[in-house]
C-alpha cells in the first residue's frame, strides 16, 4: 500500500515538474533563476556537516538549503577548510558560513550572525581507559582542540592562552587520531559531534565525559560578512522555517528525534 502511494506521489511529481519546469529558469518574465549564494563550510564536522560520495551532507546542508530557499536563494556550498572559511567571509570571497558556528561576543566583533539555530556544549572525549572524570583532571595533561574554535577557547580557559598543553589540529578528527596515537589525553569538541562520532565508531575505544560545570550553552548561527544586507532576509526565511515545521523535520532526519525547545 505504501509502495503505491509513493509510486503515484512519484509520478505526479514527475509531471508536475515536467509540466511546470519548462518556462522556469530561463524565462526572465515568469521568474528569474535563484541568485546563489555562496556558503563556506568546513566538511569535517558530522552531523553538522561532512562529505559523503563527494557531496557536502548534513544538517547544517539541508537546514541552510531550507532556509535559503525560503528567502529565494540557491545555496552553493564550498568547504574550503575552519580558518580558510573565518577568511573568506571576511574578505567577502563567501556570502555567508555555515559549519556549526558559536555565535560569540568577541566574533560579533568581526562578523554578524544569524539568529540561534542550535544549542551546543563542549565536551571532554577521553581514550575508554582514561581516569580523566572532569575539567580538574585535565589540569597536567594535553589536550587537542581544533583551531580557532570554542573548543580552543575552552582549553585557554583551562591552561592559559599559550600553553603548550594545547595542541591544535585544522579539523577535529586530526585531534580525535592524534588521541587514538596518544599524542594528546584529551580532545575537546562540540557535545553532538562527538556523540556522532562515537556512533559511527563504536570501536574506537573512547568514552565521553561531560562537565556541566565548565562547560556553557553555545548557540549555532549563520556568519556573515559585517554589514552583509542579507542578515535581515535571512533571519525571516530563517523564523519561518523554523516555525513551519521543515525545521522540526530536518532535525529528527538527523538527530532522530524532535528538537528540544531552546
Ligand atoms: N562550534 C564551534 C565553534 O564555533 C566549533 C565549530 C567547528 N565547525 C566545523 N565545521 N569544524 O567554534
Amino acid at each position: 500500500m505504501k509502495k503505491i502511494v509513493a509510486l503515484i506521489m512519484g509520478i505526479s511529481l514527475i509531471l508536475l515538474t515536467a509540466c511546470g519546469g519548462e518556462d522556469t529558469p530561463s524565462n526572465t518574465s515568469s521568474g528569474e533563476e535563484l541568485k546563489e549564494l555562496t556558503i563556506a563550510t568546513d566538511a569535517a564536522f558530522a552531523p553538522f556537516e561532512f562529505m559523503d560520495k563527494g557531496e557536502v551532507t548534513g544538517f547544517d546542508v539541508d537546514f541552510a538549503t531550507a532556509v535559503l530557499k525560503e528567502a529565494g536563494y540557491k545555496a552553493n556550498f564550498d568547504n574550503v577548510g575552519w580558518e580558510t572559511m573565518l577568511q573568506n567571509i571576511v574578505n567577502e570571497k563567501a556570502d555567508l558560513g555555515v559549519a556549526g558556528i558559536t555565535i560569540t561576543d568577541e566574533r560579533k566583533e568581526t562578523y554578524d550572525f544569524s539568529k540561534p539555530y542550535f544549542e551546543s556544549t563542549q565536551l571532554i572525549l577521553v581514550p575508554e581507559d582514561s581516569q580523566i572524570s572532569s575539567v580538574e583532571d585535565l589540569k597536567d595533561k594535553n589536550v587537542g582542540v581544533q583551531i580557532s574554535t570554542t573548543g580552543a577557547e575552552a582549553a585557554q580557559k583551562i591552561f592559559g592562552k599559550n600553553s603548550d598543553q594545547i595542541h591544535q589540529y585544522d579539523q577535529v578528527p586530526l585531534a580525535i587520531m592524534a588521541m587514538q596515537q596518544n599524542d594528546v589525553d584529551a580532545v575537546i569538541v562540540d557535545n553532538a559531534v562527538a556523540q556522532e562520532y562515537l556512533k559511527n565508531n563504536p570501536d574506537a575505544e573512547i568514552k565521553i565525559v561531560k562537565d556541566k560545570n565548565a562547560f556553557e550553552s553555545e548557540y549555532y548561527g549563520f556568519m556573515f560578512p559585517k554589514g552583509s544586507d542579507l542578515v535581515d532576509e535571512i533571519n525571516q526565511a530563517m523564523e519561518t522555517v523554523m516555525e513551519n515545521g521543515t525545521y522540526d523535520e530536518i532535525y529528527k532526519e538527523w538527530f532522530g528525534q524532535k528538537p528540544d525547545k531552546f
